[in-house]
């Protein structure tokens, strides 16, 4: 990117293997670093930041207790109803299996979490991954063996999106709204992934949302970071990613993520005019009400390229193509960002995973789109993406849904 703190970030980073705290201790010590910015969910579970903290090290990311707002759907659920946050769908978090039966016969559709990381592999929807209550019932039975708890909650119908804040506890500052593309096919159809694409607009809305709703996101995540302080004694430090959707009777809360988005961050840090360094430096020092945060007014288009067998199920018959070479070609102006990919003497090989996100950035998301395609059609092997990504199509199937939806 040409933002010199993103690029100077870059130069300086380690990944994994998380469990090995000590491994990434003696890495910030020998950089002598300045403070530290957590990418994923798992070393925040494991307490990273307070490790740092520890070692007189701070960090953009939340210490443990708070990282809970993505790692227990429970913690954020009681604490958004225990302080009267709007957002909520009607829910109970249950640690047997007594009174589940009676609850989902009380909900049109269901959705299920498990109370705990599982990898974004764990919630699972009415009429996505079971049909009935009583495979509904089973599941909870399943995850309950494995997690402390189990919520339950009301399926919502509407249009998502994806709001990633950043937070010095005290302040909260939003960046421009996403929308992700989990499904693993053209059309929203297969199974979930990490995400397969997003975009976002040029004029920090999305085409099917009313600035209202922005709004409403954003005045959530306050009134979350405060409660989390309330609730907690510390200030949230990081990034308060909420999913959100928008349903007939106004903004709902999805869920927060502790990080940015994969491949949500793609879409807006391109955009960042403000040194990220100093929104790094004000998040530490809780002084992020003196610096403002401006992104510039482009439309952007990512797309993953991912390996045929990606997000196939083990049986499926394509699920055996994955490690292959790749070339890549001309790509104009595209911005790659290389994900799950190894470098070998004789070039570029994908591995199970996500390999390259593709971004487009221009004036308007035609134009953003036809850039990512471009850029893609440049890289041979076998490799998949999703073409409809961005697409005017597609993003009229929001609008209408989000028209009807509204009524
Ligand atoms: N794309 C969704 C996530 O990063 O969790």
């Amino acid at each position: 990117t040409n933002n010199p703190g993103i690029a100077s970030l870059a130069e300086k980073s380690i990944v994994g293997p998380y469990e090995d705290l000590a491994t990434i201790m003696a890495f910030a010590k020998e950089y002598g670093c300045e403070f530290a910015v957590i990418g994923p969910e798992d070393p925040l579970n494991l307490g990273i930041v307070d490790a740092l903290g520890a070692a007189g090290i701070p960090a953009v990311g939340p210490r443990k207790k708070l990282a809970r707002l993505e790692t227990s759907k429970s913690f954020t659920r009681d604490m958004v109803r225990k302080y009267g946050i709007p957002g909520n769908p009607r829910y109970e978090t249950f640690t047997s299996i007594d009174g589940i039966e009676a609850f989902l016969e009380e909900l049109p559709g269901v959705v299920v979490k498990p109370d705990g990381l599982t990898g974004g592999k764990g919630v699972k929807v009415q009429g996505d991954h079971f049909q009935t209550r009583r495979e509904a019932f089973e599941y909870c039975r399943e995850v309950l063996q494995e997690h402390p708890a189990v919520v339950i909650e009301e399926k919502l119908e509407g249009e998502e999106f994806s709001l990633q804040c950043i937070s010095d506890g005290k302040t909260v500052v939003a960046t421009p709204p996403v929308q992700d593309h989990k499904r693993r096919f053209v059309g929203d159809k297969g199974p979930n992934t990490g995400g397969m694409g997003s975009y976002s607009d040029r004029d920090h809305s999305l085409p099917f949302m009313r600035p209202e709703d922005v709004k409403a996101g954003l005045e959530i995540t306050r009134k979350v970071a405060e409660a989390t302080y309330r609730e907690t004694g510390d200030y949230y430090k990081g990034v308060m990613y909420g999913g959100f959707i928008i349903t007939r009777d106004g903004v709902r809360l999805v869920e927060y993520n502790a990080r940015f988005g994969d491949p949500e961050a793609m879409n807006i840090l391109p955009l960042l005019k403000t040194d990220f360094i100093e929104i790094c430096r004000a998040v530490v020092n809780g002084t992020l009400d003196r610096l403002p945060v401006e992104f510039e007014k482009k439309a952007t288009v990512c797309k993953y390229i991912v390996p045929k067998a990606y997000g196939l199920p083990k049986d499926h018959p394509d699920a055996k193509s994955t490690s292959a070479k790749i070339d890549v070609g001309d790509v104009g102006s595209a911005r790659l960002y290389y994900s799950s990919v190894d470098r070998k003497a004789d070039g570029l090989y994908m591995t199970t995973s996500r390999a390259i996100g593709v971004v487009g950035i221009a004036a308007s998301l035609d134009e953003a789109e036809k850039i990512a395609e471009s850029a893609i059609s440049a890289v041979k092997g076998p490799v998949d993406h999703r073409p409809d990504i961005g697409t005017r199509a597609l993003i009229q199937r929001r609008i209408d849904h989000m028209k009807k939806i509204r009524g």
